[in-house]
């Protein structure tokens, strides 16, 4: 199932610019936003959570609009140098939704 159109996104690169991001009904999830935008995921398992190169930070004050992560989310971003135990989150995991309307996220260290 396609998202709702127009979900705008603030990000954070690695450089700390931060542009905003406007998705559009083919993408289902936050990663194919961010790539499909050139934000700097590498998201090379495509998204079927074993890569962890869609790794992102999310504030703490979005987590009610967010999915929770699973047991395999957890143990993947576990793994990662700079998982963050309260604002990690594979982006391939995170599905679009309207209540996330303006939400800002920073995209996470290479490893
Ligand atoms: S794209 Fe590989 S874990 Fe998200």
């Amino acid at each position: 199932m396609a998202s709702e159109p127009g979900i705008q996104i603030f990000v954070t690169d690695r450089d700390g610019i931060v542009t905003k991001i406007t998705s559009n009904p083919s993408q289902e999830n936050l990663m194919q936003l961010l790539y499909d935008n050139d934000m700097d995921i590498e998201a090379s398992c495509g998204g079927c959570a074993s890569c962890a190169t869609c790794h992102v930070f999310i504030g703490t004050d979005w987590h009610s609009k967010l999915p929770k992560r699973d047991s395999i989310e957890d143990i993947l971003l576990e793994f990662q140098e700079h998982f963050d135990p309260l604002s990690s989150r594979l982006s391939c995991q995170v599905l679009l939704n309207e209540s996330m309307d303006g939400m800002s996220l920073r995209i996470a260290p290479e490893e």
